[in-house]
């Protein structure tokens, strides 16, 4: 028992002294969920499936671009709650190559909220010391989007906070074709038994990072939608029905907390248990 109060008052020390008051509100939900957070148990990686903004529109009668836009404050929140909580990596699928089977307004659209937020947010991702770093296959992009998004990267490359990669254009099974063809181009006479997990994490857009330790899916579907195949093996899987745009700190607090709970077992057994 007095190593749990040891614990708590530790953890709400650590979130003062992080100066989360200036996003959460003392005597909130927020801050009541930041209280239970357990500084010592974040995840390192997080990455979240952003889904639900169409339906967050159809239910207001409103057209489905109107559900991107409102998404974009979810993800302005969810960004800065995760850097301040001291997360090193945030991974946000923002549009799958499976996207641009959309109607093709939708995806234009998609696209200039992207150079929108790219546009306006940089100066928000420095204040907070966040790097911004993208993955997938950006050279399918327009040039526009892809001049848009080099300069934000280079605008915050020398940030040494929280890693902030918008996933774009991007599929695990693309991924995975690119990186085969990365092995091959480097080690044109790679023998079999050369093949290691080792080389081929050395060859994915995720190189030098940590796995994600939870995946977050919004707007309820349980599926992963071609994302991270490789490096979720060992994901903690936090499906929620809110959807996107309403997504919010305390969503983010509460799928932490929810991680804090689970039982990570990596295949082995838990020790003390026969
Ligand atoms: C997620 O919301 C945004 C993208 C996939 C780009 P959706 O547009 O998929 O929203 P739903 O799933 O139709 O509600
Ligand atoms: C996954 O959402 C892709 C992104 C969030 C960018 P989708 O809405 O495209 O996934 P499905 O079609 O429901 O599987
Ligand atoms: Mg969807």
């Amino acid at each position: 028992m007095l190593a749990f109060i040891t614990v708590r008052h530790t953890a709400n020390g650590f979130w003062s002294m992080l100066n989360l008051k200036g996003l959460v509100r003392d005597g909130s939900r927020e801050a009541h969920l930041l209280s239970q957070v357990d500084p010592q148990r974040l995840p390192r990686h997080i990455a979240v499936i952003m889904d639900g903004n169409g339906r967050w529109a159809s239910q207001r009668h409103l057209p489905r671009v109107s559900g991107h836009r409102a998404g974009i404050d979810s993800v302005r929140e969810i960004v800065e709650i995760s850097a301040r909580l001291g997360i090193e990596v945030l991974t946000l699928y923002a549009f799958s190559t499976e996207n641009w089977k959309r109607p093709r307004t939708e995806v234009n659209t998609l696209m200039s909220l992207l150079k929108e937020y790219l546009q306006r947010e940089v100066a928000r991702l420095n204040e907070n010391n966040i790097a911004l770093l993208s993955m997938g296959r950006i050279e399918e992009l327009a040039s526009s989007v892809r001049q848009e998004l080099d300069a934000a990267c280079h605008r915050t490359a020398s940030n040494t906070g929280m890693k902030l990669i918008i996933a774009l254009n991007y599929s695990g099974r693309a991924e995975l074709v690119d990186a085969f063809r990365d092995v091959l181009q480097s080690h044109p006479n790679l023998q079999p038994s050369s093949i290691t997990e080792q080389l081929i994490e050395q060859h994915l857009y995720t190189r030098g990072l940590p796995d994600p330790d939870l995946l977050i899916r919004t707007s309820g579907e349980m599926r992963i939608s071609n994302f991270l195949l490789w490096q979720i093996a060992y994901a903690e899987i936090y499906v929620t029905e809110t959807l996107w745009p309403d997504f919010r700190r305390e969503h983010l607090l509460e799928a932490i907390l929810d991680f804090q709970k689970r039982e990570r077992r990596f295949g082995a057994i838990i020790v003390n248990q026969t």
